[in-house]
């Protein structure tokens, strides 16, 4: 079998809660991986839970579980998120899983025989009370430590290293010769920017497991567990190499029973947000390049959400909750609002007025009246029985379905739903510019109300093609109320004609159903 699309997103803290910025990142990446399939493709999307660390140590103690059992848990809630906004996912990966340990160990292992982990003390600023090390950015403004941290030492531990200065020059290079590696391209100049202005630090790998158990064992040192980012981030590769992938199964042994291997790697696309840049751009190259191990095509970074102008926080209460977001107005609601809102890189901001607004003027009033109104006026002056082909709309759909397509090739959401916006804008216009419901009072009319209902009934179904990997929801029930048995899943449908004269539609009824505010 040839390799497959393979797309990630982020794995998330187990320990924190499911939030709006968490759900924003599994959308874009479940629109891309839809799109992909949509096109022909095939495709592999993962994404999962990072659930090693002295938090989730901490806070399985204070809850009298072991951390297993308290991951077990949420990693439960997790999954029902994933589920509520219509993710999907091919896998779910959970950093403690035996598959991913066993590739961890692996990199681990291949690394030090090669000489590029090491061991140094490490010196630092330690909180006994928080059992974490401090940085100078956790120092108040006045250069103390707050009360919070309790007794701040300073403290000198041995640890493992991983050595990066030596592939620094060589990804310089890398970013500087393929410029879609780190998209857009104000993070490509931002990693470079950071690789240029200083010598990259070794990176720390290891706590010694006295202080923090809940860890990935050191295969090579007892002592001590894998720290969290060497972990996380290969969680890319650890599910790969349990499938059998060829390319990473050359390099790492493959845990592969009998089936037959997948073929992922390298990986297509990382969507991540902006925070987590560096780890992606410049740590986990130079991983992979240690090990031999092909990068991935690309690191697709997108920004952060805040709420009406204020980062999110659950201490302030400043949040927006996904999931009652979705119970009340559905998901597909929230997954337009979402990408319709924000391009993939800049910072968003959510209002509540804002969502109200493109929810009645874009999704009721544009896409639901358009839909609404066609298949209700074809049911009422044709019994529902589509009349002979006409093309008078073919020029407009035929633009927006290649437009639609290259930019979805291109991951470029927001401007692939303004491109099929301007059909339902043609279309809503047309309806008005023909006035099917005068036509109707006459019979001479008849031939031209035939023409105009084709058109309309037509462009419905190809909207509903071009929508499904942004709505499927809402696509699939325009297929429906068309009364097409198949799913709006394959772009190829997306081509102008293929509502059959005599086919008989199904139900009108409405998609987006009125909110009184
Ligand atoms: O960083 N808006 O996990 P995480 C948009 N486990 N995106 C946001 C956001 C916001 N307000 N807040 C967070 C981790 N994110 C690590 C990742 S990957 C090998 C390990 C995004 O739960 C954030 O940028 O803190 C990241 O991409 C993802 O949510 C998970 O964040
Ligand atoms: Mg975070």
């Amino acid at each position: 079998m040839s390799k497959r699309f393979y797309i990630t997103t982020a794995i998330d803290y187990v320990n924190g809660q499911p939030h709006l910025g968490h759900a924003y990142e599994k959308i874009v990446a479940d629109v891309i991986a839809r799109s992909r399939r949509s096109l022909g493709q095939e495709v592999f999307f993962l994404t999962g839970l990072d659930e090693h660390g002295q938090k989730v140590q901490q806070a399985a103690q204070a809850k009298g579980q072991t951390p297993q059992a308290y991951c077990d848990e949420l990693a439960a809630q997790w999954q029902a998120f994933v589920v509520k906004l219509g993710i999907t996912n091919d896998d779910f990966v959970r950093t403690t899983q035996p598959r991913h340990k066993a590739v961890v160990q692996a990199m681990l292992i291949k690394l030090h025989a090669q000489g590029d982990v090491y061991k140094a003390p490490y010196r630092g600023w330690y909180s006994w009370k928080e059992e974490t090390f401090l940085t100078e950015k956790d120092r108040e403004p006045d250069g103390s430590w707050h009360p919070r941290w309790g007794e701040v030492k300073e403290l000198v531990e041995e640890n493992w290293y991983f050595r990066m200065a030596k592939h620094q020059q060589w990804l310089i290079e890398f970013i500087e010769a393929n410029p879609t590696f780190v998209q857009p391209d104000a993070r490509r100049n931002e990693v470079l920017g950071f690789l240029k202005s200083r010598t990259l630090e070794d990176l720390c790998i290891s706590r010694p497991a006295a202080r923090l158990n809940w860890g990935i064992p050191i295969p090579f040192d007892p002592d001590y567990v894998n720290y969290v980012w060497f972990d996380a981030l290969t969680n890319y590769v650890s599910v790969p190499v349990s499938l059998g992938d060829k390319t990473l199964s050359a390099v790492l042994p493959s845990t592969l029973d009998s089936r037959p291997a997948t073929e992922l790697w390298p990986a297509d696309i990382h969507v991540i947000g902006k925070d987590i840049v560096r780890f992606h751009a410049v740590y986990w190259p130079i991983m992979l390049r240690a090990s031999g191990i092909p990068l991935p095509k690309q690191v697709l970074v997108h920004g952060w959400w805040q709420k009406d102008g204020a980062p999110m926080s659950k201490t302030t209460g400043n949040v927006v909750d996904p999931v009652a977001v979705v119970d009340e107005w559905g998901v597909d609601a929230l997954r337009f609002y979402v990408l319709r809102e924000l391009d993939i890189g800049p910072d968003g901001n959510w209002t509540d007025a804002g969502f109200r607004s493109r929810y009645q003027a874009e999704l009721a009033n544009g896409l639901g009246n358009l839909v609404n109104r066609s298949l209700a006026m074809l049911k009422r002056y044709r019994n529902g029985v589509v009349p002979a082909r006409s093309d008078e709309l073919a020029p407009d759909a035929g633009k927006v379905i290649a437009d639609t397509r290259s930019l979805l090739e291109q991951s470029q959401l927001q401007a692939g739903l303004l491109s099929i916006w301007s059909l339902i804008n043609r279309a809503n216009q047309y309806v008005d510019q023909t006035a099917p419901f005068k036509l109707a009072k006459d019979p001479a009319n008849a031939k031209r109300l035939d023409e105009v209902l084709y058109n309309l009934a037509e462009t419905c179904r190809v909207l509903a093609v071009l929508l499904w990997p942004f709505i499927p929801g809402t696509a699939t029930k325009i297929y429906a109320q068309l009364g097409l048995a198949a799913a709006p899943e394959k772009f190829s449908a997306a081509t102008w004609g293929g509502l059959a004269p005599g086919h008989t539609i199904g139900e009108p009824s409405p998609l987006f159903p009125r909110k009184d505010v």
